[in-house]
């Protein structure tokens, strides 16, 4: 069902206001990649990293969110869709609030991604790519889920028996299978420097 007779409410305290009062500039950080690529540990890594500076940030995490906001979806294509499309809702009234907001969601599907990256600004959306090989992954298997998929016990795993859509041009490539924790984190503090996010 559609909602109806809804009339949008302006505000008078505006993003920039907000942006002002934190002393950076609030944007996205969407990491996408295959399960165990090290999305959830990079965010945190550099959620830290950027608090110790004194930024605004919030970590959106897909295990987490699927205890609460997406516990009534699974992982069909159409749910997987609606996980991200909530997700993008949420991390834009959280760039409204001037929030760094770092997102880890294997988000598979290339079209989901190119919805979020349209719903803000421009510069408000940065793709980072946790590239690692799905032999990597599936040595590194923490949660064991590989093995289940493998003996069919999880049906529609990512990069086993459900797709994962590489990214054409993210802003960031992390190749966790190849680089530090250390230098990926680095990587994408420069980068938000070097853009102007943050000084
Ligand atoms: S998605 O595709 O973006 O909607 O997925 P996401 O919300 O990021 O949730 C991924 C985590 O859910 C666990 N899990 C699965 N992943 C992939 N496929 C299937 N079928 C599946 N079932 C459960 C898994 O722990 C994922 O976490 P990460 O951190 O990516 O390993």
């Amino acid at each position: 069902m559609k909602s109806t007779n809804v009339t949008w409410h302006v505000q008078h305290v505006s993003k920039t206001d907000r942006q002002s009062l934190h002393g950076h500039k609030s944007v996205i950080l969407w990491f996408t990649g295959l399960s165990a690529s090290g999305k959830s540990t990079l965010c945190v890594e550099i959620e830290k990293r950027l608090f110790t500076l004194g930024m605004s940030t919030y970590v959106l995490d897909g295990d987490n969110i699927r205890h609460g906001l997406n516990k009534n979806l699974g992982f069909s294509p159409e749910d997987r869709s609606e996980n991200i499309r909530r997700i993008g809702e949420v991390s834009k009234l959280l760039v409204d609030a001037g929030v760094i907001t770092l997102t880890a969601f294997i988000s598979p599907y290339r079209n989901d991604r190119e919805l979020i990256r349209n719903l803000v600004d421009h510069h408000e959306f940065i793709e980072v790519y946790v590239k690692c090989s799905i032999e990597e992954c599936e040595r590194r298997d923490p949660k064991g889920l590989y093995k289940k998929a493998r003996l069919g016990k999880i049906k529609d795993f990512t990069g086993i028996t459900a797709p994962y859509e590489e990214p054409f041009n993210p802003e960031i490539i992390i190749e966790s299978d190849k680089e530090t924790i250390e230098a990926s984190v680095e990587k994408v503090i420069q980068y938000l420097k070097v853009h102007q996010y943050i000084e």
